[in-house]
């Protein structure tokens, strides 16, 4: 048995209005793979800003490092004690290269004066050596993948006296072969002593790395339980008190006019003769391997990425999109894969943020806002999207990851839109309320409106949509009507690309 790394008693966490966590125990032993799992809100993140010291407990928590108890905790003695955390925003400096990034820190913080490329090119290839990776160390930031990123920042955490890589929701922004690779990293550093705690949302990949699992539910610890007594269907029972079995969208579509008609249309580098046709009420899901041009033809039917050539017709008419303006005259709305930078002014209240986009419609005789109204509509946007919010003032940035989500989404719904463009719309929500988000989404599409759901989960394509078309290399690959297919068939078609 391994000794424990990280003891953590009777931790608990009071915000205004709420308990975010409440007398919980935790700990993590050296070299442990140990995942923490809950609904939305539940605490995770706030238990990772106490372990970095970023956030202080209330008093009576105690914190243990190698059995002794840490006083005074910050985050500069959390990274002497070896614990790093990535956050999703991965922190790194865009516009220096790799090496810099890797390395800058520690030469920083390790009071040297003098700064060479050469003592940085050695520090950061030593990291890249450790995990068994190899990025060009002159390559600028920016112009890596997500996943790239992310291994650059697990490099420049590897820098220091590392014991504890935390991360929280890593894999939301990756495809499966990334994940994959992520995974052979973290195993790699169990394998040198290093512990690593992960957050996630879906399920089948803690049973795929994990060794252990924490269960948190409303800020209360339900168990910690190895991962052999669990499995997915266990893990959503502990975390909500419930099973949830998705349902298939059988709501019939009249195929007599279509919404939107797309022939031929063609983007340089991004995608190639695509011809599709959505019609009103049907929900249309676009899955395929990074590098598919997905989003590249989502961004291009909401005149952010112009196509070189092509027609796009709705309602029969032809129209040229080229920029943002046009497509939401024209009644399009899109929801971005990465919302939180893209979606919310996070100091501005969560009620502010839901109906920015249609404040223009609240508004009474002389300009004046109808407040009724806007109550009104604000109060059913958060039910609709369960959203959880102690006080509708309060600044969006106080909401856990998952419920800011739910803000985009509703902000963007709020819009009554004819064609609704979603990218990821439950990355990073919890199992309990994906479902209740699709049967919004279904509902919304039962009332006239088409719907575009990109997902790299073929399970949530499959069942919140009428029909998946597959995309690969920048084509559409295969197209399968979601009640005559399974998963299998469509998992297929994607890993016959792979190869
Ligand atoms: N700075 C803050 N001020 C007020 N309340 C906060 C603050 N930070 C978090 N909370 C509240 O604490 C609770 C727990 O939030 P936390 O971010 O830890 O959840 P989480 O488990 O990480 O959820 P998610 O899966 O959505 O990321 C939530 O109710 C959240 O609104
Ligand atoms: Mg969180």
């Amino acid at each position: 048995m391994s000794p424990v790394f990280l003891g953590m008693k009777n931790i608990s966490k009071r915000y205004t209005g709420v308990q975010a966590l409440d007398s919980v125990d935790f700990e993590i032993k050296e070299g442990e793979i140990h995942c923490l799992a809950g609904t939305n809100g539940s605490g995770k993140s706030t238990l990772i800003k106490i372990i970095s010291g970023v956030e202080k407990p209330d008093s009576g928590s105690e914190i243990y490092i190698n059995g002794e108890l840490s006083l005074n905790r910050s985050s500069i003695n959390s990274i002497h004690q070896g614990i790093e955390v990535i956050y999703q925003d991965l922190s790194l400096f865009p516009n220096l290269s790799v090496a810099e990034n890797i390395a800058l820190s520690r030469i920083i913080s390790g009071k040297r004066k003098f700064l060479n490329s050469r003592s940085y090119y050695a520090t950061a290839s030593k990291a890249m050596k450790r995990i068994n990776i190899n990025i060009p160390l002159d390559t600028k930031v920016e112009d890596l993948s997500i996943a790239d990123q992310q291994l650059v920042a697990i490099c420049r955490s590897l820098t220091g006296k590392l014991k504890l890589l935390i991360m929280d929701e890593p894999t939301s922004a990756l495809t499966k072969y990334e994940v994959d690779a992520l995974f052979r990293v973290v195993t790699d550093l169990k394998g040198k002593g290093i512990a690593t705690l992960f957050v996630s949302h879906k399920l089948n990949e803690i049973m795929q790395i994990a060794e252990r699992v924490t269960v948190l539910s409303d800020g209360i610890k339900i168990g910690c339980y190895p991962v052999g007594d669990l499995d997915s269907k266990k893990i959503e029972f502990l975390m909500t008190g419930d099973n949830f079995e998705y349902t298939k969208t059988s709501t019939l579509i009249t195929r007599d006019k279509p919404l939107l008609e797309i022939e031929n249309l063609s983007k340089k580098d991004n995608f190639k003769n695509i011809t599709l046709k959505l019609y009103p009420g049907e929900i249309l899901g676009i899955t395929g391997l990074l590098g598919s041009g997905r989003t590249e033809l989502a961004l291009s039917l909401f005149g952010m990425n112009p196509a070189d050539s092509g027609i796009i017709k709705i309602n029969g008419k032809e129209i040229v999109l080229d920029s943002v303006t046009k497509a939401v005259d024209l009644g399009i709305a899109y929801v971005p894969e990465k919302r939180l930078v893209q979606g919310l002014v996070m100091e501005q209240a969560v009620s502010k943020n839901t109906v920015v986009t249609i404040i223009g419609r609240l508004l009474k005789k002389f300009g004046l806002i109808d407040h009724k109204k806007k109550s009104d509509k604000i109060s059913d946007l958060i039910k609709k999207f369960d959203i959880k919010v102690p006080l509708v003032d309060a600044p969006v940035a106080t909401l856990s990851g998952g419920n800011q989500q739910r803000v985009v989404l509703a902000k963007w719904v709020a819009t009554d839109p004819e064609l609704l463009i979603l990218d990821g719309p439950t990355v990073g929500i919890d199992v309990a309320a994906k479902g209740s988000i699709h049967e919004s989404i279904k509902h919304l599409a039962a009332g006239g409106m088409g719907v575009v759901i990109i997902s790299d989960e073929v399970s949530e394509v499959l069942n919140s949509c009428h029909r998946v078309i597959v995309m690969n290399r920048g084509r559409i690959s295969s197209e399968f009507i979601t009640d005559e297919s399974t998963e299998e068939e469509i998992l297929e078609s994607l890993e016959n690309w792979s190869t």
